[in-house]
């Protein structure tokens, strides 16, 4: 057992379709190169995308996790657990999504306890479904990135909710902008975007990281950040991203985190 507890991030946004499996998975590559043991936990229960991404058999997924810790017979999150290579392992979301409404909220802190001392970074993909199952991911997390989009509408809920992390005193979040997604026009720019949601955007994720034939790399389970193609010319998208990715691992004092 590992003397270092993981570092929990969980990848959340208001909206559906921003990006955050593809950066659930991108990150996953970039803590892979790193040599970090990676567990990615796909929270996104009824509509899961991580291990089909992936092409990982779902042999397991949280719905057994839970059912099992709440009928005392759960040993060991490995039992559950799928491995995409040597780093990175998958708790997949449940196949059937009559499983997915039986997960109750409460016990997803005990899961990520049973593998905290197991990995040296937790990813948790989420459902853009503002559900206790997401707030319980955000709760249990170390840092959130907070994924936004150039659209009017997920500005302005993603300000409301900014606004309840202000009420509630959650600090350890960062705003990323996806622009990477899609060639089309610009309808805000950064400067616009930042007085929509009141808040400083942490990380972009550049649009020249759009990646053209995304859908044949998820075809053959690939993740982009783990191909030498793309690291080779997506370069300093790539650099740019694992600058982020140490951002969140390193290890803080408490004041440094504002807490
Ligand atoms: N860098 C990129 N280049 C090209 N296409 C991208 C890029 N990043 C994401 N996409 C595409 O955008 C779409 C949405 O991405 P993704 O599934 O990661 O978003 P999501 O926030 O997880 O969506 P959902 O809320 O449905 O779970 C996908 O079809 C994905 O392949
Ligand atoms: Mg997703």
């Amino acid at each position: 057992m590992k003397k270092e507890a993981a570092k929990v991030i969980s990848i959340f946004s208001c909206k559906g379709g921003v990006g955050k499996t593809t950066t659930t998975l991108n990150l996953a590559g970039i803590y892979d190169l790193m040599g970090k043991k990676v567990l990615i936990i796909d929270l996104d229960l009824n509509s899961g995308g991580i291990a089909v991404s992936l092409n990982v058999d779902v042999k397991k997924s949280i719905y057994n996790v839970v059912d099992d810790m709440s009928n005392n017979r759960f040993k060991d999150i490995y039992d559950y657990t799928s491995k995409y290579n040597d780093n990175i392992s998958v708790l997949p979301a449940p196949v059937d999504p009559r499983e997915a409404l039986k997960v109750d909220s409460s016990y997803i802190k005990f899961l990520i306890a049973s593998a905290i001392y197991k990995y040296d970074v937790i990813l948790i993909d989420t459902s853009h479904n503002i559900s206790p199952i997401s707030l319980a991911a955000l709760d249990n997390s170390d840092n959130t990135l907070f994924m936004v989009t150039n659209d009017l509408v997920d500005l302005k809920n993603v300000r409301s909710m900014i606004s309840i992390f202000n009420d509630t005193d959650k600090t350890n979040y960062k705003i990323v902008f996806n622009a990477s997604k899609d060639t089309g026009k610009d309808y805000f720019s950064l400067f616009d975007i930042k007085n929509i949601i009141k808040h400083n955007i942490d990380y972009t994720i550049d649009r020249s990281f759009y990646i053209k034939n995304i859908d044949k790399y998820i075809i053959d389970g690939e993740i982009l950040t783990l191909n030498k193609k793309i690291r080779l010319q997506k370069k300093s998208d790539v650099n740019k991203l694992t600058k982020l990715a140490n951002s969140l691992i390193e290890n803080k004092t408490k004041s440094e985190r504002g807490a």
